[in-house]
């Protein structure tokens, strides 16, 4: 098991002292090979901080992750020689609007810089780049431009090449189609899937986006007031009773499919996976 919470609470020291419980109780596991899994909740439910915790960059107040083997708690966070940095680099975290952290005069600079301050040499790191940059889908002609002049999709691009050269076994993505028009979220969806599919890494999505949950997600956690309320498929999850209970959004397709069933009354044997077997299934059903 790459990342194990072990009953976490975290809590933030607000400016009155009283602290805000931002994790309770927290149990998850996540494998470092081939997981595909969306992180969604209300604002304000705890998504950032949770994965924060999964590169260490907070430390639960009580409780325990453990990264790599690494075990994170009070205790251990306090000895000088935990060194973080190998974890760090095993687990790449793209921030909500990483396009503000580039920095560097040119692309190839920037996607350079994560590696080189891992310990990885000019050559490596070069090379590195001009792998990234393309599996980001941009070409290698990116590389000597700034950073700066780019459009939104292509910074986060960027960002995210650059976390990807570090070479992590998972990749955390907060929000990262925020800000982006339609078009610019499908395609970097499909980054997303490339990565996971290709790289063989796992991937967690922060989202709002119920489609990108139903259609590219196997797995679903569902965070709400600070507790983890749900950890499993997506089927299920959008399943009637469960999108009652749990007021959720719901994906375009399962809102059609219910549409049919109620305008037409027509029952189909299960729920559909995309629009193609949607379609199949009304084909079957008219017959
Ligand atoms: N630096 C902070 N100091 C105090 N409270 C915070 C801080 N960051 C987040 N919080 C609070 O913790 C809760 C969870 O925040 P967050 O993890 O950012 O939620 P989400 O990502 O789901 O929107 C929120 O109520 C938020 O106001
Ligand atoms: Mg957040």
């Amino acid at each position: 098991m790459a990342i194990k919470f072990n009953r976490v609470d975290f809590k933030y020291q607000g400016f009155d002292n009283k602290g805000y419980l931002a994790l309770s109780n927290i149990n998850v596991s996540i494998n470092a090979e081939g997981e595909f899994i969306t992180l969604i909740g209300e604002t304000g439910s705890g998504k950032t901080t949770l994965v924060q915790h999964m590169n260490a960059l907070l430390t639960p107040t009580s409780g325990n992750v453990t990264i790599f083997g690494l075990k994170i708690d009070q205790e251990n966070i306090k000895k000088k020689k935990f060194r973080l940095n190998p974890i760090r680099q095993k687990v790449g975290l793209v921030f909500q609007f990483p396009e503000y952290q580039l920095f560097e005069e040119t692309v190839l600079k920037d996607i350079m810089f994560g590696p080189k301050n891992y310990g990885v040499d000019e050559a490596t790191a070069r090379e590195r780049a001009i792998k990234m940059i393309k599996v980001v889908g941009l070409d290698e002609s990116y590389l000597d431009r700034s950073p700066f002049n780019l459009s939104g999709g292509e910074k986060k691009r960027v960002s995210i090449a650059g976390i990807l050269a570090m070479e992590p076994d998972i990749l955390i993505l907060d929000e990262p189609t925020s800000g982006l028009d339609p078009l610019g979220r499908d395609a970097l969806l499909r980054v997303f899937n490339d990565i996971h599919q290709k790289l063989n890494k796992t991937i967690i999505v922060i989202t709002h986006d119920m489609n990108t949950v139903y259609e590219y997600a196997k797995r679903v956690l569902v965070m709400r007031d600070s507790y983890l309320v749900y950890d499993g498929d997506p089927h299920t999850l959008f399943s009637k009773k469960n999108i009652e209970n749990w007021n959720l959004d719901i994906p375009d397709i399962i809102n059609l499919l219910h549409h049919l069933e109620k305008d037409f009354n027509i029952t189909f044997p299960k729920q559909p996976q995309n629009v193609d077997e949607l379609l199949t299934m009304i084909e079957e059903v008219a017959k």
